[in-house]
């Protein structure tokens, strides 16, 4: 399977979600996996690096960094590993268009906020366009970094309602705003590796949907 995790917006966890799918499909699935960083912030690839360095001793990730028209890429890629992991920038960058000419999926993170469901209609018209080329591509969205309080329940529900609304993407569980997230790219380790059920659970979720 190729999965893309891309958005037009930075910093909504697409590096985050892309390391931990990888480790989930690595551990769970017993499965070859390969993570390729076509972003040139890094965040995956140092991600890997801190993984190799840190002293329990983690199963090992593959990583590839490719920038540009990564199309051939993926394609030499999915020939050697059963599952590509990629990780694009966030914008419409030729690595998030190139890739979803070949993907099987594209996540999408989505954080509950005015400004970043403002790119949702343009994120549509790219699948929409990548479709032509490749029509088996499927499109997943979910909620990230909601806000964990009770109080705030109702309204995580009401952006949900509205991702739903566009009609456009299989939804995913939401994830909310965990520590334990910010920790496993400093730690190099996957989420489930790591001592947080709630945060298991919601990467179980979001790899259930893609595996679906
Ligand atoms: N669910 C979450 N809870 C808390 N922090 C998160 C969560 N998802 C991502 N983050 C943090 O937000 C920041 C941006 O995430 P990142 O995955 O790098 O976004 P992107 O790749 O979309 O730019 C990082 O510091 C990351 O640790
Ligand atoms: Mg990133």
């Amino acid at each position: 399977m190729i999965i893309v995790f891309g958005n037009r917006k930075g910093g909504v966890g697409k590096s985050t979600s892309s390391v931990n799918e990888a480790v989930y499909i690595l551990n769970k699935l017993s499965s070859d996996v390969v993570i390729l960083d076509a972003d040139r912030q890094e965040t995956a690839a140092e991600w890997v690096l801190e993984r190799e360095e840190n002293e329990i001793n983690l199963e090992r990730v593959q990583l590839v960094q490719k920038y540009g028209k990564i199309k051939n890429t993926i394609n030499d890629l999915a020939r050697k590993y059963k599952h590509v992991v990629i990780d694009v920038a966030g914008r419409n960058s030729d690595e998030m268009r190139s890739a979803m000419l070949i993907a099987d999926v594209i996540v999408m993170p989505f954080k509950p906020s005015t400004s970043d469901f403002k790119t949702i209609p343009s994120m549509i018209e790219s699948i929409e366009d990548a479709r032509e080329v490749n029509p088996k591509l499927r499109a997943v969205a979910f909620l990230n970094m909601c806000n964990t309080s009770v109080t705030n329940r109702h309204e995580v529900r009401e952006w949900r309602e509205v991702l739903e609304e566009f009609g456009a993407f299989e939804i995913a569980p939401n994830m909310y705003d965990r520590k334990v997230y910010r920790d496993c790219l400093i730690t190099g380790e996957g989420v489930i590796e790591m001592n947080n059920p709630q945060a298991k659970e919601e990467v179980a979720g979001l790899h259930g949907v893609i595996f679906k």
